[in-house]
């Protein structure tokens, strides 16, 4: 499957058309952006980290009857997608306290939570993606009532897939984000997964092995995603 036409640049990813109008090639670059792009940088080799873990944690999440976009990774850096109409609400599901939610409420990072929260956040970042409820997503359109009970049922359903296979590679899944959007009237999970878009933990160090290693200058960003890689048994080559 060729790439054509450029359809869309975001921060990390690129869309790119196909001579199917029901697939889309998605192109994970080096770029890194967090704080809604304030902060940017190019690391070596996260192309093609993210897509081998994305590939495995979507087969991982399918297996388990979560319907997802991915059909294949087709090479290094890219992966041929089912296209979607993207609903514009990122799904956060926390296990552990950090990041937006201590500075909203004040607690500790951290702190496990029991049960897992699941949040809304509107995607947008020139209003630095707001947190928003229920009501705000039926009132603005954003979703309906069915759509926001398959989002979180498949959001939390995800949950006890990830946490299980991150906690048996000794790793602690704090926290993560899912966008989903619409094909054939089905929903299914777009996006990616990758230590971009979540939070993992040693779980016997508490070390961080995710993308607040680049939001807090803690170094060598790439070498701890290509760890996560190697702990989940994700083939870094071939
Ligand atoms: P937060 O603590 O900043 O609200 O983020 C919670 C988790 O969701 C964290 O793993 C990062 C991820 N996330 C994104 O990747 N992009 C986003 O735009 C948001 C709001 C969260
Ligand atoms: N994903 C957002 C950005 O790239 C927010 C973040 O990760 O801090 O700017």
């Amino acid at each position: 499957m060729q790439k054509q036409a450029l359809l869309y640049a975001g921060k990390a990813k690129s869309v790119f058309k196909t001579d199917d109008p029901d697939l889309y090639v998605m192109e994970f670059r080096n770029d890194t952006s967090a704080f809604d792009g304030a902060k940017k940088a190019q690391l070596e080799r996260k192309g093609e980290v993210n897509n081998r873990i994305n590939t495995f944690i979507m087969e991982r999440l399918a297996e388990a009857g979560i319907p997802v976009h991915l059909v294949e990774r087709l090479d290094a850096t890219h992966a041929l997608v089912r296209r979607l109409e993207m609903l514009p609400l990122e799904c956060v599901v926390r296990n552990v306290a950090a990041g937006s939610l201590c500075r909203r409420l004040g607690v500790e990072e951290g702190r496990t939570l029991t049960p897992p929260t699941f949040e809304l956040f509107l995607k947008n970042d020139e209003l630095h993606d707001p947190f928003v409820n229920r009501s705000h997503a039926l009132a603005f359109g954003w979703a309906d009532e069915s759509q926001l009970d398959e989002m979180e049922r498949l959001t939390l359903k995800a949950n006890d897939v990830l946490s299980r296979l991150f906690d048996e590679a000794g790793m602690k899944l704090v926290d993560y984000k899912l966008e989903f959007g619409i094909s054939e009237g089905q929903m299914l999970l777009g996006d990616e997964f990758s230590p971009d878009g979540c939070r993992i933990w040693d779980k016997a160090t508490g070390e961080k092995m995710d993308k607040d290693r680049f939001r807090q200058d803690l170094g060598d960003v790439i070498g701890f995603y290509e760890e996560v890689a190697r702990r989940l048994g994700v083939p870094l080559e071939g």
